[in-house]
């Protein structure tokens, strides 16, 4: 039956059923738009505003899910915020940790006196979400081949999406309230310009390379 009711869902079907979620349609379309801020550190601001509302959506599912306890089924909508969820995973959180650590980061080390011990947590954040990601990933890879019983993908989806939301609501709020305002006024406009330029050959590198 549960591979009849998936095997139906077109990619129309889908999208319906995302825009009929209209906060998870909103944090798509905001994802979607930032791609092309002028200012970098804004752009990556954004970025974590996006990623908050996705976070909210997720949060929502999973806590029905919980509430539902031995009766929480996966709906068509439930598939379409994990399929999304698991798009906005590769194809811009994992671009968003690679730009700060190939080009914020660096950056930000050099103007902070002792700034390469200071921020080294954030780079270790940054494995433990790859990691996080990773789960996320398979557990939908696994739901959607039907590899695993429903009761086991609601099991880990929970843990794993708890894990995702507590750990990047966490890291994007140390970046935002401390690192992101030094480094507004931390650097003049050559050098915004430059990783402006430099976020953009990334977000195209990587791009590239996903379609291989
Ligand atoms: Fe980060
Ligand atoms: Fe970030």
């Amino acid at each position: 039956m549960l591979l009849l009711v998936k095997a139906r869902i077109t990619k129309e079907q889908l999208n319906e059923s995302l825009f009929s979620n209209s906060s998870f349609s909103i944090s798509v379309n905001d994802i979607k738009n930032i791609n092309n801020h002028s200012n970098p550190i804004r752009q990556l601001l954004d970025e974590h505003e996006a990623f908050r509302i996705s976070c909210n959506d997720l949060l929502g599912f999973l806590e029905r899910l919980e509430k539902d306890g031995y009766r929480a089924t996966i709906r068509t909508s439930d598939y379409a915020l994990m399929l999304k969820t698991r798009e906005n995973i590769k194809e811009h959180l994992n671009v968003h940790l690679i730009k700060e650590e190939e080009i914020f980061f660096p950056r930000l080390e050099k103007i902070v006196p002792q700034g390469r011990i200071k921020f080294l947590y954030l780079n270790y954040d940054h494995e433990y979400l790859r990691n996080y990601f990773e789960d996320f990933c398979l557990i939908v890879s696994d739901y959607e081949n039907d590899r695993v019983p429903i009761h086991v993908s609601i099991r880990k989806l929970i843990e794993t999406g708890k894990l995702i939301i507590h750990n990047l609501l966490q890291h994007i709020l140390a970046e935002d309230t401390v690192y992101f305002e030094l480094a507004e006024s931390g650097f003049d406009s050559d050098e915004l310009e430059d990783m402006g330029r430099e976020m953009k050959l990334i977000e195209t590198r990587l791009k590239e390379e996903s379609h291989k």
